[in-house]
């Protein structure tokens, strides 16, 4: 479980379980179909102020994993705590209200931008709903929002005549105007170019000294390293490794699937030939219910000749191999306990509480 907490305690959520789906298709006359799952238990608990970066492949459940958060989605399973209450158990008609404090930017900031309002009164309708605060002064914080994120000329343009880039920063300055407690924030910076991400970005990172956490939810690698406190990879709906961001060493063991994400990022990805191997090798009268979900791709699997054992037999859980480092992989949690084995034989007095340095 990703349990450490770096700040006061805001949010703990256990067990979170969506599936998409099911029922008897169109009009409800076709064959019954099983719902598909999309987050198999997922924990996370985070402190007030804190960054969790969330990484994984597209459709990994990223998205829906913030959704269920934030009751965007309902979950079918688990708890959601936020600032120590019981969120699942609020109302629906009371949801509106409460979110002030809980809020998301979305993936795709068109939908919930209205055509036919000003970027100006989008934020002061933002400023009047959440904080309560109209007028003149209403006035002066948009202008100073807008600032921050170079857009003051856009306080009377419509969300036709705006960029993507544009838009987009118009969304994230209307979250931090409802100075939110905890964000979800889905690609953020997608789509801007450096100065205006470094931007927007700086903007998202002063709001967590007033104590906004963020769950960051990117694919660039980069943005997640440089502000989160610690990284969750996610791999179909599970959580398969948790890094904190100063203990990112090429040296510590890491799950294959990580390895994999970091090494697309920098385009060292396998060879077409040897994709195209395991593709073959894959799916095919394995039963991915039981034993490790990862295993078609797995590197160490293939070239372990796909032996039986706990790849094969046992589903991997989280487990913590170094500082608060933790991996759902056999055998990495079994390589990392021998790496810890040996340091304990080889280096005895040498102080354990050394760190690794950032790669
Ligand atoms: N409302 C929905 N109804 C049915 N299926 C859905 C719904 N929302 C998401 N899914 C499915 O759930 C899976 C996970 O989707 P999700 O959007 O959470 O992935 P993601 O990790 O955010 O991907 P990306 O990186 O592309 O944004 C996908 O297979 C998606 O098609
Ligand atoms: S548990 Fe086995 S199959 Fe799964 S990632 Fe680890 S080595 Fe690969
Ligand atoms: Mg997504």
């Amino acid at each position: 479980m990703a349990d450490q907490l770096l700040g006061k305690p805001l949010l703990k959520a256990l067990n979170v379980t969506k599936s998409f789906g099911g029922g008897r298709g169109f009009l409800g006359m076709g064959p019954p179909k099983e719902p598909t799952p999309v987050l198999h238990g997922v924990d996370l608990v985070m402190g007030a102020g804190e960054v969790t970066g969330l990484i994984g492949e597209s459709g990994s459940g990223k998205t829906t994993f913030g959704k269920c958060l934030l009751r965007i989605v309902e979950p079918d399973a688990g708890t959601v705590e936020l600032e120590g209450r019981d969120w699942l158990a609020v109302p629906r008609n009371d949801l509106q209200a409460e979110r002030a404090r809980y809020q998301m930017i979305y993936q795709n900031p068109y939908a919930c931008l209205n055509p036919g309002l000003t970027v100006g009164a989008h934020l002061r309708e933002t400023l009047s709903v959440f904080r309560g605060i109209k007028g003149d002064e209403a006035d002066r914080l948009v202008l100073d929002e807008l600032g921050r994120f170079g857009m003051q000329d856009k306080v009377t343009s419509y969300p036709g005549e705006l960029s993507g880039g544009e838009k987009r920063r118009v969304s994230v300055a209307r979250t931090l105007l409802t100075q939110p407690a905890l964000v979800v924030a889905d690609e953020p910076t997608s789509g801007l170019d450096a100065s205006v991400k470094a931007d927007v970005l700086d903007a998202m990172l002063h709001a967590r000294d007033a104590d906004t956490a963020y769950l960051f939810i990117s694919h660039d690698l980069d943005v997640i390293r440089f502000v989160s406190d610690r990284i969750l990879v996610m791999y179909r709906g599970r959580i398969v490794e948790v890094m904190e961001t100063d203990r990112i060493n090429p040296e510590l063991p890491h799950h294959p699937y990580t390895v994999m994400l970091f090494e697309a990022a920098r385009a060292d990805v396998p060879s077409e030939e040897e994709l195209e191997a395991r593709k073959g090798a894959q799916v095919r009268g394995l039963d991915l219910e039981v034993g490790c979900p990862y295993r078609p791709l797995c590197a160490i699997w293939h070239e372990s000749g796909r032996a039986e054992g706990p790849c094969t037999e046992e589903l991997p859980t989280l487990v913590q191999i170094h500082g608060h480092q933790q991996v759902a992989c056999h055998v990495m949690a079994a390589e990392a306990s021998s790496i810890e084995a040996n340091k304990t034989t080889n280096a005895p007095g040498i102080p354990g509480d050394q760190k690794e340095s950032k790669s």
